[in-house]
């Protein structure tokens, strides 16, 4: 995750999945025992396929929060640490402007004002953005964020963690159609989210009619898929055009997914909205984004120093 400006020189992901995947989820234990054992081998990593040195960098972005406390105190530690060795400053970035900002490695990146939806493992929401810097959340998940709901009903049909690229890759041969899952907060004017329910109707489903197999489950997987990517498209094209919008962001782990991605940009274009879909490396988590929005708090004039704290619950 070395960063020039806006072209990314090098963006080494390290994931822990397979750590995890014989728990169903992220086991935070876990999660910060390994971050300490892989944290400074990517950093190195990073520097060598940008083809560069510590000496070359001029500010070091970490992520300081929302998430899992462990992990982001290995990261906010291991900025100080080398900050006060080399001198280079550094800057802690939230982990969901990373997201709405992931956008901007793109050649034709949207400048503010725009729409960004927020879909991830933790976070399902609505942000109107006026300016770099300037976001305003007009909408959230009540319960379950969508990723999470992804994550259980994958866990429920005994596929594997994390639940949203199997659930998707079933779904392209299945039916949206065969089972008619319900949609939370149908109501115009209300830009929540709920995904609980629709984890529960799955569930009650499964009891009554057992866990399906070959074309029974991808009919099963796809109309879950569609239940969600119809409530999460509906209303970010909702928002937008309520808050004057014209152009529409989407961005996180679960704007990786395909029917969403569809569903996005055909309701998006048919309300004249001009639609952003990032790349799929580009959603999930990635270096690259904390960079970027780490430069954009720079800019801003947000400094880190040594008693710089973690916040699990940042709110942007
Ligand atoms: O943004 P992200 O990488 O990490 C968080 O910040 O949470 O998002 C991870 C989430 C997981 O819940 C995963 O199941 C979901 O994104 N996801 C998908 C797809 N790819 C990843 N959900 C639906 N369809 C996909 N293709
Ligand atoms: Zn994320």
């Amino acid at each position: 995750m070395v960063v020039d400006g806006r072209r990314a020189l090098s963006d080494v992901v390290s994931t822990q999945v397979d750590i995890h995947r014989r728990w169903g989820g992220v086991v935070p234990e876990l999660a910060s025992r390994n971050h300490v054992v892989q944290v400074l081998p990517v950093v190195h990593e990073a520097l060598g396929r940008a083809g560069v040195t510590l000496k070359d960098i001029d500010l070091i972005a970490v992520t300081s929060g929302p998430g899992l406390i462990g992990a982001l105190l290995v990261g906010v530690q291991v900025a100080k640490a080398l900050s006060l060795a080399t001198g280079i400053p550094f800057v802690g970035a939230n982990h969901l402007e990373g997201h709405l900002l992931a956008i901007r490695l793109l050649e034709d990146a949207p400048e503010p004002p725009f729409l960004g939806l927020v879909v991830s493992g933790g976070h399902t929401s609505l942000y109107d953005v006026r300016a770099y810097g300037e976001y305003r959340r007009v909408g959230t998940t009540r319960d379950d964020a969508a990723g999470e709901a992804y994550d259980k009903v994958a866990r429920l049909l005994g596929l594997p963690y994390p639940g949203g690229l199997p659930i998707d890759r079933l779904a392209q041969g299945g039916d949206p159609e065969a089972i008619r899952f319900p949609r939370a907060l149908p109501q115009p004017g209300v830009l929540d989210y709920s995904f609980s329910g629709l984890k529960t109707a799955v569930a009650q489903h499964l009891r009554a009619k057992g866990v399906p197999e070959g074309q029974a489950l991808a009919d099963l997987c796809a109309s879950f898929q569609e239940a969600v990517a119809d409530s999460l498209s509906k209303k970010a094209v909702a928002a937008a055009r309520a808050l004057g919008h014209s152009r529409l962001v989407l961005c996180g782990g679960v704007a990786a997914n395909s029917r969403l991605r569809t569903l996005v940009r055909e309701r998006g274009e048919a309300q004249g909205l001009k639609v952003f879909l990032p790349p799929v490396r580009l959603c999930t988590d990635n270096g690259a984004m904390i960079a970027v929005a780490g430069y954009e708090a720079w800019r801003r004039g947000l400094r880190g120093d040594y008693t710089m704290a973690a916040d699990p619950a940042w709110r942007l």
